[in-house]
């Protein structure tokens, strides 16, 4: 098969952690006999350097041709301490799921056996908890509008806006996802307090009739933040709006052991992108310590979600798995002290599929 892919490093260990990735989607091409063809396109804060916009129409046109993105991670803390900044390299994200129309972000919480003891719940609570996240990506606070501040710069406002369509869409595909898991879905809103929640939980009442075989359940977000760490094991598969999905899932993650193993899809109206759930960890660009374990099981992601290729999916999780197994694995995770670097660890993974 013909594999041509967008790669967007952006800010930060973005670099270094897409090298891996992309290291793992070749020996992956190899392996299996598919032809790969990428291009690296600018994002974030670095395209702001360049061309003084986070999101260059030349990365947005990259993007449209290429079949799937590979993406690490934006961010610098030049900006974040600096609330007048006009420009910032998060734009150049929320463009970018806007413009490809990438509605739905996949975030898949589970555990790996030889990480449990990272996690800083009890092992019997998160062992084998596994359930997926679905947030909706191009809505909510994140771009409704009016966004600003009053003249007198003493009041801001956000709004959250959903329309019935953006509703049924998500919900219609959570409930897909639901049935081909453990057939339950939990939605979450907070229906009790926002108008939004309210038209979502009535808009979720009616599509929960097409999916009679679905056990259905209404939560409001505080309690499922709760549950969350109480009581991962109950949930299948949960879907959310823009903003309580994005708290949800860096929640999540510490049932998992490290912020550093979550990968997400995102997919929708165009091509899809696959990135880490984290951030651009400025503390630690350039010095070969970030785990790319994240941004690898991305690119497994991706061979299924936008290529329909299991089996290449499937052997980059053994891989990942077989690392922590022989804790070959980032300081992150380290076991007993000893950790190894970035590239080692994308090193130890591809030399895996090459011999597998
Ligand atoms: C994420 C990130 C982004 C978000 C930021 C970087 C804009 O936190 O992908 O979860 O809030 O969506
Ligand atoms: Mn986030």
């Amino acid at each position: 098969m013909k594999l041509n892919i967008a790669i967007l490093p952006g800010d930060g260990i973005g670099p270094e952690i897409i090298t891996q990735a992309l290291e793992v989607t070749k020996a992956i091409c190899t392996k299996f006999n598919h032809e790969l063809t990428y291009k690296e396109a600018l994002v974030g804060a670095i395209a702001i350097d360049k061309t003084g916009n986070p999101y260059p129409q030349e990365t947005h046109n990259l993007c449209m041709d290429s079949d799937a993105v590979l993406f690490g991670a934006i961010g610098d803390p030049k900006y974040d301490n600096n609330p007048s900044a006009k420009v910032r390299p998060e734009q150049g994200l929320l463009k970018m799921r806007k413009e490809l129309g990438l509605y739905a972000n996949l975030r898949p919480i589970n555990t790996f056996p030889s990480l449990i003891h990272k996690s800083p719940l009890r092992p019997d609570l998160v062992e084998g908890a596994d359930f997926m996240c679905v947030r909706e990506l191009t809505g909510g606070l994140y771009f409704g509008r009016p966004q600003g501040r009053s003249e007198d710069g003493n009041t801001a406002y956000d709004t959250c806006v959903y329309t019935r369509e953006e509703i049924e869409r998500i919900v219609r595909l959570a409930y897909k996802l639901a049935g081909q898991r453990n057939k339950k879905l939990t939605i979450v809103d907070k229906a009790n307090v926002l108008c939004s929640s309210r038209l979502w939980r009535q808009v979720s009442q009616e599509i929960e009739k097409e999916f009679p075989d679905i056990e259905t359940e209404y939560m409001f977000v505080d309690n499922a933040a709760m549950q969350i760490i109480q009581w991962p094991k109950r949930f299948d598969v949960l879907v959310t709006e823009n903003l309580f999905g994005d708290i949800l899932t860096d929640e999540a993650s510490v049932i998992t052991g490290s912020l550093g193993m979550l990968p997400s899809a995102s997919i929708g109206i165009h091509t899809s992108v696959f990135e880490p759930i984290h951030g651009s960890y400025p503390q630690a660009a350039g010095k070969n310590i970030a785990n790319p374990l994240a941004t690898i099981l991305s690119a497994a992601l991706m061979f299924e979600y936008a290529f329909d290729l299991k089996k290449e999916g499937a052997l980059i999780r053994k891989a990942v798995d077989a690392s922590m197994e022989q804790k070959i694995v980032t300081e992150d995770i380290a076991f007993d002290g000893k950790a190894y670097s970035t590239f080692e660890v994308g090193n130890w993974i591809v030399d895996y599929i090459k011999n597998s």
